[in-house]
């Protein structure tokens, strides 16, 4: 099975914290809404499942529900295992 790729931690502003890794706001996040450009944010995490969402066990159309959004809430009423990410 393939996994998403986690990119980052997210923020509310573009100022970083003191690591290398890239932060994006909710603006740029919400850009990313259609199956041909899908990420999802997962407890301050976001992910991009483009190419993961027709392996997720969920099936590709919840993801697309929660493209570009804070996919969260969703997440965890599903009851995932703790490996699912
Ligand atoms: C990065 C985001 C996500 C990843 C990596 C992911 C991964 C997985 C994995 C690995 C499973 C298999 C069971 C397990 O190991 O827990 C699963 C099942 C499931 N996921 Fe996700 N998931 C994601 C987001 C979501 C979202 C946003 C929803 C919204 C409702 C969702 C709904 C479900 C459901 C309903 C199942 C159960 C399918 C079944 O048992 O028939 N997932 N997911």
């Amino acid at each position: 099975m393939k996994f998403p790729i986690c990119f980052i931690i997210i923020s509310t502003t573009y100022i970083t914290n003191m690591t290398d890794e890239p932060v994006f706001t909710w603006e740029e996040i919400a850009k990313h809404n259609t199956e041909a450009d899908m990420w999802v944010v997962v407890n301050d995490k976001v992910y991009d499942v483009t190419n993961y969402q027709l392996e997720h066990p969920g099936g590709p159309l919840v993801l697309l529900s929660r493209a570009g959004k804070n996919a969260s809430l969703a997440f965890e009423q599903a009851s995932h295992s703790k490996n699912a990410i």
